[in-house]
């Protein structure tokens, strides 16, 4: 299958490791014009060699942008728009919330996870939509978290923003739908990141036991027997932004080995 994404440009937000990493990685192997970015200019840097080492595409360029700084937002859509006219995809991906129950966390720490998981994906949105319309063509996939379809106990922040940008993301699918955006969301369940690794972490923590055993008790929920891995997903990323996917729209989709059982 021809996924159409040759020279085509596109922004990975939050990419210098994790799912953003991995997507980046595979919109490279397709010969696009990938801008990743994150807040440490060591680590986006690092990232950009290592996909042009693997795929030999020369055209990766590394920003740094804080997904919660508004400005940083703005420059980084007007720089890739200099260098290459246009965004034809937006995958919008953040660091994720902090981990917690009700009782645990503060109004800061909503005010937070708002700007982090939520207002930060309505900005990129809005700084790539007057190319995207211009050109009656684009894709938005935001990364969100199994949380958008079953909450996690220890994730309020994760439970209560996912699913406010589900609700934003199937909204604009449908408003800008005549200007054939295609905007869907992806759900991880538990891809082995460092972000995965910690929220184990923490609740080995909180229940005093050990990694291994919380990451065995993980695993026994998950239907295919393992966590995922970061290319798992990003391949699923891909397919949904590339001139493959003509007609998906509106979407919650997750990636999860079959962890959540709701329909
Ligand atoms: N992995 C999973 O299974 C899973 C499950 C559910 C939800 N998620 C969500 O998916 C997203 C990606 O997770 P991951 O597993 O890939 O995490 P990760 O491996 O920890 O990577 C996080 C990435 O986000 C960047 N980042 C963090 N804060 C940022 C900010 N304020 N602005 C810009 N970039 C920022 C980091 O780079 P810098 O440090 O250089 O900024 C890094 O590239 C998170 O929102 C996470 O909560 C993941």
């Amino acid at each position: 299958m021809d996924l159409g994404l040759s020279n085509k440009s596109v922004i990975v937000t939050a990419g210098s490791k994790g799912l953003g990493y991995a997507t980046a990685l595979e919109f490279a192997k397709e010969g696009a014009h990938v801008t990743i970015a994150s807040r440490d200019a060591e680590r986006i840097q690092s990232a950009k060699a290592a996909i042009e080492k693997e795929t030999g595409n020369k055209q990766i360029e590394a920003v740094v942008c804080d997904m919660t700084d508004h400005q940083a937002i703005l420059d980084l859509v007007e720089g890739v728009v200099k260098r290459h006219g246009t965004v034809d995809v937006l995958v919008n991906n953040s660091g994720g919330p902090k981990a917690g129950r009700f009782e645990d966390l503060t109004d800061e720490d909503f005010q937070t996870a708002f700007e982090l998981n939520l207002l930060s994906f309505v900005r990129t949105i809005r700084a790539v939509l007057p190319y995207m319309k211009q050109q009656r063509s684009g894709h938005i996939l935001n990364i969100a978290s199994s949380s958008i379809k079953e909450p996690i106990a220890s994730l309020l922040l994760s439970n209560t923003f996912r699913t406010g940008l589900v609700g934003l993301s199937k909204t604009l699918s449908q408003e800008f739908a005549p200007s054939n955006i295609l905007i869907n969301t992806i759900g991880p369940g538990r891809i082995a990141t460092d972000r995965v690794r910690h929220l184990d972490e923490v609740i080995a923590k909180e229940r005093q036991l050990d990694l291994g055993f919380i990451q065995k008790e993980q695993e026994a929920r998950i239907p295919i027997g393992r966590y995922g891995q970061p290319d798992e997903l990003a391949r699923i990323a891909v397919f949904l932004c590339s001139e493959a996917n003509t007609y998906m729209t509106g979407q919650a989709l997750l990636v999860d080995g079959g962890m959540v059982k709701a329909l």
